[in-house]
């Protein structure tokens, strides 16, 4: 009974807590034209006494928000610390109204900007545990570039400006914004885009490149005139070009349209460029997930297990047997409350078995694997088959075999396996395509090039 009432009142924090953002904004708009009230000060006195109790109020539900639902502390507490600190403001600035105390020796200026900056900042903080970390600055990006990149024109981030510039950057862009009307069964105005021959070519009008005056090109001039504009290309109902596509496009243009000349070569400042490179592609998956069992965590930390979250904010968890080996029966129940929230595991040196797979194989977001010095032999391996998350592997020193190998070169998803073992030599004992080989570690990397001493 009384449980629930405390997570009723925990969940109406995201409510409660517009009360003192209210009173407070309140406050400081009639702190800002307080000439025009007569009796301001006995008004502020009123509004911030119950800005104080709300702020109380916020501070207490936020914490048994914490308490009941299991949120992690490292994902809360710099949230915490700013409402203390908006409730200090608050109280102070009421405590200052009233004078007469330590309160009222500070400058006013002090508390209304510190209002301001701790509600800015509390708020969003606390918006971060709810929406995730980009959930403000996305919509910057969509401003700034128009809209997201569109992930095909992207090169990837390891070899972004080897490519030749046409066949890389600007054929991906014409294919993403202009082929559906420029190609070789339909040429809106007798224009084809889907190749560079066509793009030299040109329109029913003639070639659409100037290679004395790139800016009068007939392309160039399309592509900035003024979205009304009935010749703007593309045509105002199609998705447009962004502010970095035209830049590039205008780029190239002007260097004469190239077809080889490589990327790197094309004088593109890095600020341009980096509009059209892969961001490194997350190592861990970016899934909205509900916060982990506080229970279990604590059960478990109280062990000596380790335990912390991938990041700040993050309902994603980092398990580690670094300082307890011996699972028992009560700890395995408690670890399969965490299933979902776990990504990254190292039971390395642990008294798991191969019973560990069938436990594994229900961690969805299982990222990394740790197994090292464990006595597995591999039986069972195949039911993390299903693991859509699961890239990376270690199991050094166990007593697996070459059927393991065979089974993790099945694993969809897989990007490298650890595999040395002490007094054996693996990789021996089957044969994998070079392809595949690249996928697996075998510490090999002593009698590997080691050739003459010279
Ligand atoms: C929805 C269809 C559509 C899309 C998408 C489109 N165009 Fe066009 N485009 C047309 C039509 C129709 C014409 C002919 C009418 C005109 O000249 O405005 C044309 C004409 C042109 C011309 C003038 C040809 C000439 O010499 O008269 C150029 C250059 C051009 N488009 C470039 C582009 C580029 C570059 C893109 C992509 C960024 C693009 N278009 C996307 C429909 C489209």
């Amino acid at each position: 009974m009384w449980d629930s009432i405390l997570t009723l009142i925990g969940r109406f924090h995201p409510i409660i807590i517009h009360l003192p953002i209210g009173f407070i904004i309140i406050g400081l708009l009639i702190e800002l034209s307080r000439k025009k009230f007569k009796e301001s000060k006995n008004i502020l006195i009123f509004i911030f006494s119950w800005g104080t109790i709300s702020c109380i109020l916020s501070i207490i539900s936020g914490f048994l928000q914490y308490l009941q639902e299991g949120l992690l502390w490292e994902s809360i507490d710099r949230h915490f610390y700013f409402g203390i600190l908006t409730l200090l403001f608050t109280f102070g600035f009421y405590q200052y109204l009233k004078g007469k105390n330590f309160f009222s020796s500070l400058p006013r200026r002090l508390y209304t900007v510190g209002l301001v900056l701790t509600v800015t900042i509390t708020g969003h903080l606390g918006g971060q545990i709810t929406h995730g970390d980009q959930y403000l600055t996305e919509p910057f990006q969509i401003m700034m570039d128009g809209e997201l990149s569109n992930e095909e024109t992207l090169l990837s981030s390891s070899n972004a400006s080897e490519g030749p510039i046409f066949n890389s950057l600007i054929q991906p862009i014409l294919n993403s914004k202009c082929i559906s009307c420029h190609n070789s069964e339909k040429s809106k105005g007798g224009l084809a885009l889907h190749n560079f021959e066509s793009l030299q070519r040109g329109s029913k009008n003639g070639m659409i490149i100037n290679y004395e005056n790139p800016e009068l090109s007939e392309i160039f001039v399309r592509i900035h005139l003024p979205k009304n504009e009935k010749k703007h290309m593309p045509p105002k109902s199609k998705k447009q070009l962004t502010k970095a596509e035209i830049s590039i496009l205008s780029h190239w243009i002007n260097a004469g349209a190239p077809e080889n000349i490589l990327i790197k070569d094309m004088k593109i400042s890095n600020e341009l460029l980096s509009n059209f490179i892969k961001k490194k592609e997350r190592f861990f998956p970016e899934i909205e997930i509900s916060s982990p069992n506080n229970k279990s965590i604590s059960f478990l930390r109280g062990k000596g297990v380790h335990i912390a979250p991938i990041s700040k904010s993050s309902n994603l968890l980092y398990l580690s047997s670094y300082n307890y080996h011996d699972f028992m029966e009560e700890d395995i129940f408690e670890l399969k409350k965490l299933s979902n929230n776990i990504v990254d595991i190292d039971l390395s040196n642990s008294s798991f078995n191969d019973e560990v797979f069938e436990m594994l194989s229900a961690f969805t977001n299982l990222t990394r694997l740790k197994l090292n010095y464990t006595s597995i032999t591999g039986k069972g391996l195949d039911q993390l088959s299903s693991l859509k998350n699961l890239k990376i592997i270690h199991l050094v020193n166990t007593d697996i075999n070459s059927s393991s190998i065979k089974i993790i070169n099945s694993f969809p998803y897989i990007e490298k396996a650890y595999l040395f073992q002490n007094n054996r030599n693996l990789s021996k004992e089957i044969n994998l395509s070079d392809e595949d080989l690249k996928k697996f570690d075998f510490g090999e990397y002593i009698t590997q090039g080691l050739t003459t001493d010279e």
